[in-house]
């Protein structure tokens, strides 16, 4: 596929850099926890991913220091050391802060980020989010006062949160505010299969206070591409056959969604994920963060950029699933 020409942006922050509104997930880069990495694919495979998501035009890649326990972000540091300097787009990187109980202090963010700008092999990065919402000696104000330093000290480009509720995130756009500094994105779930934030005023409060979404999970961890049929041999590597999405049952009820992905798919020469990824773009505000662990999965992921699905077709799709939550 060519590189993408008419790209769909999304700017990190108001000053930070405008990238591609779709973005390469790493969390199965390293982790054999809940993914299968190391026996279903390896280094070379996600190398190839990574080479496969620049060369199409892919440049943000959302990462975490918790992801294989720093796996994700070493294996991200040596891909960016590997790619020659003058072969076309670099890696933009995202990643997160976990806060950990027994991190009480403002230093522990300082001590976090170093140890990940280590690991990723930069000195800075363009985006640094609070992985989830948790509180415990460090409060949010703190937090917030931590991550503003930061971005003054020019170690991150823009703050986000990620799994932050409409309250919560408010109250960090705020803290954030009074340090003269911007509330860039939350990171939540956000698929045809789970749509929550359009009802629980995650979506509608990020469009007011000018905050992008980060949609995690946007192919419902690969159940939207199709491929996984109550039918097929093909059954789910890793801990997601726990998941009653991917039982005979779920994948039975998930049917009509597949059928309307790929007759809509084919009316526009695109497959069932690229829909999928495509419909989320099109809510606006929106960037889509798919997992990829082959150079082909990463350039088909590519290509839910750069066309729209008709207002008939986004509608359709709409109301199948607007049942699932
Ligand atoms: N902030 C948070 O709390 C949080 C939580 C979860 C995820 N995330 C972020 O969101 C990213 C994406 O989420 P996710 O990995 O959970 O789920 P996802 O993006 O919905 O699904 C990814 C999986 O779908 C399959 N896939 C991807 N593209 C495909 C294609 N074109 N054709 C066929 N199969 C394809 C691959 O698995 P198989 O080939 O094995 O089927 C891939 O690992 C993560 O990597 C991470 O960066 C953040």
């Amino acid at each position: 596929m060519p590189p993408i020409t008419d790209l769909q942006t999304i700017t990190l922050g108001p000053n930070g850099p405008t990238v591609p509104a779709l973005g390469v997930g790493t969390w199965a880069w390293g982790d054999s926890l809940f993914w299968d990495y190391g026996k279903a694919y390896g280094d070379s495979d996600l190398q190839a991913a990574f080479e496969a998501a620049l060369d199409a035009g892919l440049t943000l890649f959302d990462t975490a220091e918790i992801y294989g326990f720093g796996q994700s972000e070493r294996l991200l540091g040596r891909f960016m050391q590997q790619r020659p300097q003058q072969t076309g787009s670099q890696a933009v990187i995202a990643t997160k802060y976990f806060p950990l109980p027994w991190r009480f202090s403002q230093q522990s963010v300082v001590e976090a980020l170093t140890a990940s700008l280590d690991r990723l092999q930069v000195a800075s990065v363009a985006l640094y989010q609070v992985h989830w919402p948790l509180d415990f000696l460090l409060s949010q104000k703190d937090l917030m006062a931590a991550l503003a330093a930061e971005v003054q000290r020019g170690r991150i480009g823009a703050v986000g949160v990620s799994n932050y509720s409409a309250t919560q995130m408010r109250a960090a756009h705020r803290y954030l505010a009074d340090q003269g500094v911007p509330l860039a994105v939350n990171q939540v779930q956000y698929s045809l299969l789970h749509r929550q934030i359009e009802t629980n005023g995650v979506m509608a409060t990020a469009r007011e206070l000018g905050i992008a979404i980060l949609a995690y999970s946007p192919l419902a961890q690969g159940l939207l591409t199709g491929k996984y049929t109550p039918t097929a041999d093909l059954k789910p590597t890793g801990a997601r056959w726990l998941n009653p999405r991917f039982s005979q049952s779920g994948l039975t009820k998930l049917m009509p969604v597949i059928e309307a992905l790929k007759t809509i798919g084919e009316k526009n020469d695109r497959t069932p994920a690229q829909v999928a990824l495509n419909w989320l773009v099109g809510q606006g505000n929106v960037m889509p963060i798919p997992g990829a662990k082959t150079a082909r999965q990463a350039a088909q992921n590519a290509g839910a950029l750069g066309w729209a699905l008709s207002p008939e077709d986004q509608a359709q799709l709409a109301e199948l699933t607007q049942d699932y939550s």
